[in-house]
């Protein structure tokens, strides 16, 4: 649960719909859905082995594995992992924090009162109010710090047994009520609805080449792949648990996620007339309209914005461990320091991606979300591959899986060694 709590998050209810608007729709499902099965899945399985076999974070497990600390090489793959994570905590917790104003909006009741256009004025406003941003930021970045000092094992595993099974029941009921607007109440059209038509019936000439790169970037940013999360992970995962199946359990729940999270937003897009490919500011627009449309709606505002914080929560604490997990590896201070430290520094990274940012607002972290995801994690995930396939003993990786199926060992083994490393160079070589 802690590792699909690490995996669900923003990237699968604010990140995958836009970006899935932007780019065709139902191409870009079929390509995701290929990318994250036969890169992403084989992706997660090495890195959590090789935090299970090294018993380390990133910084150190490279090294470990090869009996060879002083390799530069995989000390800089291993750092990389590391800087990848601090990167995209400064701006994960940026994001979480418009959830919590849009939480406290929810429970002031403000929310489901106003139009679609004061919805995007309000969320325009929200946008060019720095010191709101830094507010949230500021609030989510102590949350996530604080659960981190106490250690993730305990604090995160207990709310990620909880919260999980209802974001998911939340996400269905809203789906249901978001379909039946646009359907008019007529689910027989339900097939023939353009939320359907859009995210199932691909539409090739709206795929560019760079869709393909946005594919393979969300399938990893959402796997929370390549960025020393898994490999944290893996070194407090139980001896017992199979690699294998913790991966595919993880993998299908991330996916089911993010194509609910369509189902629920696309409907209020095209009932209202809305652009879907109109950009980071999708869930937060679309939404609250569909909340002030549907009975008890500010019931369902509170609690669905509520459980997003919580999933977002559970990210954020996975993508900063790794950097907490270095300090206390390889700097060797007490997880509290550690933490507090991690925290503090994504906090001012954080303030300035609000301060530097352009006339859009959103401008500047959005392009290093790009950056991260669209280049640094490509180039991570080519790396851990090349490590696993060609630098550490086969034996050991497969013996570390803990999964008994042979033949299934054997085929991921030349996926990781051969399909995955070529795959991403040559969407990589196909982009630039
Ligand atoms: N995997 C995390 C998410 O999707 C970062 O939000």
């Amino acid at each position: 649960m802690s590792t699909a709590g690490a995996a669900v998050g923003l990237g699968n209810i604010w990140r995958f719909p836009y970006i899935c608007g932007e780019n065709g729709g139902g191409a870009f499902i079929v390509v995701y859905m290929i990318l994250i099965f036969a890169i992403g899945m084989p992706i997660m399985i090495s890195e959590l082995t090789i935090g299970r076999a090294s018993k380390k974070g990133s910084g150190g497990a490279f090294t470990k594995l090869i009996g060879n600390k002083k390799s530069k090489v995989w000390r800089t793959v291993g750092l990389l992992g590391v800087i990848i994570a601090f990167i995209v905590s400064s701006y994960y917790s940026i994001i979480a924090g418009w959830t919590l104003d849009y939480l406290y909006e929810s429970f002031s009741g403000k929310l489901v009162h106003l139009s679609n256009s004061e919805l995007q004025g309000y969320f325009d406003h929200f946008m060019g109010s720095d010191n709101a941003q830094i507010f949230w930021h500021v609030i989510f970045t102590l949350l996530t710090t604080l659960i981190l000092s106490g250690g993730i094992s305990s604090s995160v595993e207990w709310f990620n047994k909880i919260t999980m099974p209802f974001l998911f029941l939340i996400l269905i009921g809203l789906m249901v009520f978001s379909l039946n607007i646009e359907l008019e109440g007529n689910w027989s059209n339900f097939f023939q609805s353009e939320t359907i038509d859009f995210l199932f019936k691909p539409k090739w000439e709206n795929f560019t080449r760079e869709s393909f790169f946005r594919a393979l970037g969300q399938a990893a940013f959402t796997l929370s792949i390549a960025s020393g999360t898994m490999i944290s992970y893996g070194s407090y995962l139980n001896k017992k648990e199979d690699v294998v199946n913790l991966s595919a359990i993880v993998v299908v729940m991330d996916t089911f996620v993010a194509i609910l999270a369509g189902l629920m937003i696309f409907p209020i897009i095209f009932h209202y007339g809305l652009e879907p490919g109109s950009g980071t500011g999708l869930v937060f627009i679309s939404l609250p309209s569909l909340f002030s449309q549907i009975p008890g709606g500010a019931i369902f505002s509170l609690v669905f914005y509520f459980l997003l914080c919580f999933a977002a929560l559970s990210s954020s604490i996975a993508i900063l461990e790794p950097v907490v997990t270095h300090l206390i590896d390889e700097v060797k201070y007490p997880r509290r320091i550690a933490a507090g430290l991690s925290g503090f520094l994504s906090l001012i990274l954080g303030i300035t991606w609000i301060k530097v940012s352009t006339l859009e607002h959103s401008g500047t972290f959005t392009n290093v979300d790009k950056l991260v995801s669209d280049l640094l994690i490509p180039i991570e995930s080519v790396a851990i591959c090349v490590f696993v396939g060609w630098a550490l003993r086969k034996k050991l990786f497969l013996k570390t899986l803990n999964s008994h199926s042979p033949l299934f060992n054997e085929v991921l083994y030349f996926v990781v060694k051969w399909i995955c490393p070529i795959g991403i160079f040559l969407i990589l070589l196909n982009t630039f």
